[in-house]
Formats: C-alpha cells, sequence, structure tokens
C-alpha cells in the first residue's frame, strides 16, 4: 500500500518531492490566476461618464497631494450601509482608474471626500479652507488660506498630462497641445467653452474662488474638490437597470 509513488506518507517524509510537487502545485495556481491578466484590456469595469481630469482639475489635484489633505481624508466610499447612507454610492474601481496616485485611503481625521463634489457651495469652500473654523466651530482642519494668495504656475500642464498619457490616461495629443488654455477657461466665465466641453464632457467652468480677476491655486484645488464624484450617473444607471 505505501509503495505507492504519490503517497502521502512518503511524500512527506521526502523533502526534496515535497518541494518539487510544492512547486508544481503553486506554478500551476498561479498561472491559472495571472495568464488571463495578459489577454483581458483592463480589469476595470468600464462605467459611462468616467472622463479624465480637466488640467485645472489636474493641477488643483496635484496640489490637494502636495498639501497632504490625504494624510486626514480618504477618497473610497465602502459599500457599507453606514458609508453609502453618509457618503453616498460606494465607490467604484472606475471612478479612480484616472488617479496617478490613486487617493483611496483609509485615515480618516476628516470625513470621506470622494463625493464631496456639489455637496457645498464655492464660497463655502474657500471660506472653509481659509478657515476651517468660521464654519465648522469644532473643526481641528488647518487652515489653508494661503492659497488664495498664490497664482497658479500654469506654465507644465502639457507635460502633465503626458506624463499621465504615459501611464495609460487617454488624453488626445490635441487635449495636450491645448492644456494650458483648456486651464485658463475653466477658470474664466467669460471665455470659450465649446472646445472644453467637447473634450471633457460635463465640465464645470465659473471663476471658483470668488475673485474673478485672478488665477490662483484656491480656484484649482476648488475646481477639483467640485468634480469629486460627480461624473457617474447613479440615478440614470439604475433607472436604465430597472427599464431592463
Ligand atoms: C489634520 C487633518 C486634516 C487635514 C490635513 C485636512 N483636513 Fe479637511 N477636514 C478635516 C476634518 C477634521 C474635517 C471635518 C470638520 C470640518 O468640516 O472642518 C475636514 C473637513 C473637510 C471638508 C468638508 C467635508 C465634508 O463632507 O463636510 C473638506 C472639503 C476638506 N476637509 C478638504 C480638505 C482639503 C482640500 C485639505 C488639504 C488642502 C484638507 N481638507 C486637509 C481634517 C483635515
Amino acid at each position: 500500500m505505501a509503495t505507492k509513488f504519490l503517497d502521502h506518507g512518503r511524500i512527506e517524509r521526502n523533502v526534496t518531492l515535497l518541494s518539487v510537487l510544492a512547486f508544481i502545485a503553486v506554478t500551476i495556481g498561479g498561472i491559472v490566476e495571472i495568464a488571463p491578466l495578459f489577454w483581458i484590456d483592463s480589469t476595470v469595469k468600464k462605467v459611462e461618464g468616467v472622463r479624465p481630469y480637466t488640467p485645472l482639475e489636474q493641477a488643483g489635484r496635484n496640489i490637494y497631494i502636495r498639501e497632504g489633505c490625504y494624510t486626514c481624508h480618504s477618497q473610497m466610499i465602502r459599500p457599507f450601509r453606514d458609508e453609502v447612507e453618509r457618503y453616498g454610492h460606494y465607490s467604484l474601481a472606475a471612478e479612480s482608474m484616472y488617479d496617478h496616485p490613486f487617493q483611496w485611503g483609509s485615515k480618516r481625521t476628516g470625513p470621506d471626500l470622494a463625493r464631496v463634489g456639489g455637496r457645498y457651495s464655492d464660497e463655502w469652500h474657500v471660506q472653509h479652507l481659509k478657515d476651517p473654523r468660521a464654519v465648522v466651530p469644532q473643526s481641528i482642519m488647518p487652515s489653508y488660506a494661503f492659497l488664495a494668495d498664490r497664482d497658479l504656475k500654469v506654465g507644465d500642464m502639457s507635460r502633465d498630462l503626458r506624463a499621465l498619457k504615459r501611464v495609460s490616461v487617454p488624453y488626445s495629443e490635441a487635449a495636450i497641445a491645448a492644456a494650458n488654455d483648456d486651464l485658463k477657461a475653466q477658470a474664466d466665465p467669460d471665455a470659450d467653452h465649446d472646445a472644453l466641453l467637447g473634450r471633457y464632457p460635463k465640465v464645470k467652468f465659473r471663476d471658483f474662488d470668488g475673485n474673478p480677476g485672478r488665477l490662483t491655486e484656491m480656484d484649482a484645488l476648488v475646481a477639483y474638490l467640485q468634480m469629486l464624484g460627480t461624473l457617474v450617473d447613479f440615478d440614470a444607471a439604475a433607472a436604465q437597470e430597472q427599464a431592463r
């Protein structure tokens, strides 16, 4: 009985045989898991409405990262009832597919910001960033008043977009070439917005910081905050699902 080649008693007492067989088992498991990834285009399910950031939003996102907002704020609503009731529909993978680096996080000293877009007015955000305690008396968030006094450096948004394109964010050559113009147009309510709208559907354009004469870092950061979580129309998606 114990003479069979693949007998457990024999395998477990023979280190070499055990190692070889374990290696074969792990290899098969690895191939089964990894190989399919080479034949699919994307591991992220496409969702209607998700688009790359506009140059102004991207500039705001850069400031968000520079200032370390992520050390207190996450951007991922988990599919739990308490989170969904507080923050809205749970985050979809597609909603952060153009985030490099992503801002999911798990450290929540402040609330999750994945769907903060449109929840408050621009004035509220500007006031809150300048002096958080003026609008939320018990807040422990630091003040970022200096952002309203700093001109947004526009110079190299094309290079920014090109770098993102290298990591597969689908910016067209036209979008890259027009990056600086698009950035200024989004913060200027009087500019021509057709090209901007064509490239970035649903883009919100206006003076974000309440100071129309000047393009500041505050403009960019508020533009970014106001679009967070607003690209996917969950009501329309739910209606479509019902109609099926
Ligand atoms: C030291 C931790 C900390 C840092 C850093 C921080 N925040 Fe906050 N943030 C908070 C806390 C706490 C609150 C909740 C109280 C309040 O609304 O001020 C908050 C609230 C907010 C809100 C309101 C969210 C809501 O749903 O009510 C926004 C927007 C926000 N922060 C944006 C930012 C941005 C942008 C930055 C970076 C420029 C930043 N925060 C940096 C702690 C922080």
